[in-house]
């Protein structure tokens, strides 16, 4: 049986992290994680490549028992995966659960999917020919820590089902989680070597990932800046990425308000909008802004319950570390400076703060949207009656709790807005209008497009990619397995 006390044994260095809910109620919540140096990461790269050989070969009965074998693992292991994403990335322990839970049936379909794989056959006049998957060798998989559960185990499965060897870099506030799913597939039977976790601060030993000339695949989620160094540093390796997102909510004038409002509220505001597909900017026509505001605001208030009482099961928690937060306070500054205070709003809490107030207060926002010495952002929403500023906290991601709400004159508008930014990942649009949702399927630059319910990824059976800054290549179970393996063809003349 292996153990997490032998794992982290073999490691000469050490680092800390801190929990997102330090600092809450006087707490201090540390982590002592271990640190790979160059010369393990260079024997992980090799055993994995030594590995490969024979583990291509494995035979698929063999594989699918030891993939059952994992869910079990994993389930052996759940009270301690579930507490360790709810402490590693900030997660109520409800939303933890439900991740988990969400995984266990991601591996149960992938399972399924494999199982049903037929190769490409062809019997023609002069030749025969099959065409079957094929591993594509090691694959490098880089997980974000916004979910630590599902977001490594959606790279973890589909590589091993395709028979190809695995090296696992978890981020650096996930890294307990990932160890114990890293000790349920070695408990599970598959062996060092097939799997590899490299534990380390990322800034310090990405380039010794990255560049390593051993990798087939690399499989990453994390930020558009990391996704494009990745891209340019990669020795000669395939991509799998899922990078940022800015996702657009466009109400039309004709729109089923209630059910818009609950959608956006849920899509913006869950898990604090720390999620590459959350409802980032919304633009309402300008026939119902005042009406739909009216709806939004006081949904918010029901919906959105904060208290700075923060306990294991409180629904807005804190952001995963202080640079995001200096991120969002200084989006929300620059954005502030950029308006005319007669132009907005703010709805912070149940507080109201008229555009006047808020320049007033430039430069100490801080007070006010965020709890003193924590990352407890105060869910927040911007009313933006003019739709000419084009500020940051559209433009740019936030990944925080924060929503602009702006007021657009013409669907035409809309779309030009919805399409401004470097990112095209989703987008929702409320309408009934069948002509529209049409002209919006043609126009809008994204890879999924929701028609009156929020952007999301789920369920994970669905294809999900993003096109322009937010990605390359797919994922979602099918396309997990394809992109991770190739084709050979063996064609017999007759
Ligand atoms: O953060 C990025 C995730 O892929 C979002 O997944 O839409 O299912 O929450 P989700």
């Amino acid at each position: 049986m292996h153990n997490i006390e032998d794992f982290f044994s073999e490691f000469k260095k050490q680092y800390q992290t801190t929990s997102p809910y330090s600092n809450i109620n006087q707490k201090v919540l540390t982590f002592e994680l271990p640190f790979a140096d160059k010369d393990y990461i260079e024997k992980v790269f090799l055993l994995a490549k030594e590995k490969f050989k024979t583990w291509k070969m494995t035979n698929t009965s063999v594989l699918v028992h030891k993939m059952k074998q994992f869910i079990k693992e994993l389930q052996f292991n759940q009270d301690k995966i579930i507490y360790y994403c709810h402490l590693e990335a900030g997660k109520s322990l409800k939303d933890a659960e439900t991740e988990f839970l969400r995984t266990i049936e991601y591996i149960e379909t992938s399972i399924n999917i494999f199982q049903n794989f037929q190769d490409n056959c062809f019997n023609m006049d002069e030749r025969m020919a099959v065409f079957s998957r094929q591993p594509l060798g090691v694959v490098l998989a880089i997980s974000p820590f916004n979910y630590p559960i599902n977001l490594l185990v959606s790279k973890i499965v589909p590589a091993l089902l395709m028979k190809n060897c695995l090296v696992i870099k978890p981020a650096s506030s996930g890294t307990l989680t990932a160890t114990y799913i890293f000790l349920s597939l070695l408990n599970a039977g598959f062996e060092r070597g097939v799997v590899n976790l490299v534990p380390g601060k990322g800034k310090e030993i990405s380039d010794l990932l990255i560049k390593n000339e051993n990798i087939n695949l690399i499989n990453f989620t994390g930020s558009t800046q990391v996704g494009k160094y990745i891209a340019k540093s990669t020795y000669f390796s395939q991509l799998i990425m899922e990078l940022g997102g800015n996702d657009p909510a466009i109400v039309l004038d004709d729109a089923d308000q209630k059910n818009a409002v609950k959608e956006i509220l849920n899509g913006a505001f869950s898990y604090n909008g720390q999620r590459c597909t959350a409802i980032k900017r919304v633009y309402v026509h300008e026939n119902i802004f005042e009406e739909f505001s009216k709806l939004l605001i006081s949904e918010f208030k029901n919906l959105i319950t904060f208290s700075s009482n923060i306990d294991e099961n409180s629904k807005v928690t804190p952001l995963i570390s202080d640079a995001a937060v200096e991120n969002a306070m200084n989006l929300l500054s620059e954005s502030f400076k950029k308006m005319n205070p007669n132009d907005f709003e703010v709805f912070s809490l149940n507080n109201q703060i008229t555009g006047q107030k808020v320049a007033n207060m430039i430069g100490k926002e801080n007070l006010f949207f965020k709890e003193k010495d924590t990352n407890l952002i105060f869910p927040t929403i911007i009313l933006i009656h003019n739709s000419n500023y084009d500020t940051l906290i559209e433009k740019e991601e936030q990944f925080a709790p924060i929503l602009p709400v702006i007021k657009v004159k013409s669907l035409k508008e809309m779309i030009k807005l919805a399409n401004s930014t470097d990112y095209g990942l989703q987008a929702s649009v409320f309408t009934k209008n069948i002509n529209i949702i049409n002209q919006c399927f043609q126009e809008i630059e994204c890879g999924t497009l929701n028609i009156n319910q929020q952007t999301k990824r789920s369920p994970d059976i669905f294809p999900f990619q993003g096109i322009k800054s937010s990605g390359i290549s797919q994922q979602g179970i099918y396309q997990s397995l394809i992109n991770n393996s190739t084709i050979k063809g063996l064609v017999i003349k007759k």
